[in-house]
């Protein structure tokens, strides 16, 4: 079976978790078996979706959706299992001071983990992950690149054993296109399409990667002019508006990458706005 890794990223708070959440239902709907992961220590999935809990073992969500939330100290411990086998021993190696410093001290660490997690089913490694698809709701930009550098760095280190293997093996899967996809949110907003041209430039530039571009919380502005005994502070708020996304999206599209736009949806119910989303999502 074939596993594809989808990873979500943008500046913060631009609707990386909300368009995950799309993504993933939409492979879901098209019938892939789909795994929406969150990566860190606090899940925003529980709260959209009223969840009584959600942990690092995946639960069934939706037909062919899973949900798990990973963290780095998690992860890590599974790691550490695998290698050591050992429960009693992993008890004294996670309950002992120095190494929970050397946990805090080693974030490199943790982000190998997480990502060994990630690529586990492609390598053949670890517990089965049953999935053909993988939606990663990953960190914010530059966070995500530190990750994304993480088994590079692990593998020039350390050049020789296990650990330095593993690395080699996972930067592989990072890099190898048909596999790993990345997916940049960004509003229709300065600053984060600033910060998307830098990214995308990075990725394609660096890391070898060709990511997608989602613009995100789009307001349907008409593109007539409003009739001319409209309010001016109005007709001047829609032409400003309709200028600047006209603007930031000429900016988005000069990068050449995939685009597609999900407008402003407002809705009080999460599962209703994520699937008007999953129609837009090209
Ligand atoms: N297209 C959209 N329409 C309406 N609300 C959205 C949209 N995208 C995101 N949101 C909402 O905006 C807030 C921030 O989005 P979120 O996905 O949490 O951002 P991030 O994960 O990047 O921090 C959330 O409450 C989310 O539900
Ligand atoms: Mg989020």
């Amino acid at each position: 079976m074939t596993q594809e890794i989808h990873f979500v990223t943008g500046k913060g708070g631009v609707g990386k978790s909300f368009v995950a959440a799309a993504l993933a239902f939409r492979q879901a709907k098209e019938g892939r078996r789909t795994l929406l992961v969150e990566l860190g220590e606090r899940s925003f999935y529980k709260d959209f979706f009223r969840l009584e809990s959600i942990g690092y073992q995946p639960q069934p969500f939706q037909e062919n959706l899973d949900l798990a939330l990973w963290s780095g100290p998690e992860s890590l411990r599974e790691y550490a299992k695998h290698l050591i086998k050992v429960e009693s021993l992993i008890k004294i190696f996670f309950e002992n001071s120095v190494s929970r410093n050397l946990v805090e001290i080693a974030p490199a660490l943790s982000e190998l983990a997480i990502l060994g997690k990630i690529t586990s089913g492609i390598r053949k490694h670890g517990p089965p992950m049953p999935y053909e698809v993988i939606v990663v709701d990953a960190y914010a930009t530059g966070h995500f690149l530190a990750l994304l550098r993480a088994p590079l760095g692990m593998a020039e280190a350390v050049r020789f054993g296990p650990m330095g293997e593993q690395s080699r093996g996972i930067a592989e899967v990072l890099r190898n296109s048909q596999l790993t996809k990345v997916h940049v949110v960004t509003l229709p907003e300065e600053m984060p399409v600033k910060e998307t041209e830098d990214l995308v430039r990075e990725l394609v530039g660096d890391f070898h990667l060709g990511p997608s571009i989602v613009l995100n919380k789009m307001l349907d502005v008409p593109s007539e002019a409003p009739p001319s005994d409209a309010p001016v502070a109005f007709a001047e708020f829609v032409s400003t508006t309709r200028n600047r996304q006209n603007e930031m999206e000429t900016r988005l599209r000069d990068l050449a990458r995939p685009l597609s736009k999900v407008p402003l949806i407002l809705s009080d119910d999460p599962m209703l706005a994520v699937r008007r989303a999953v129609e837009v999502l090209t």
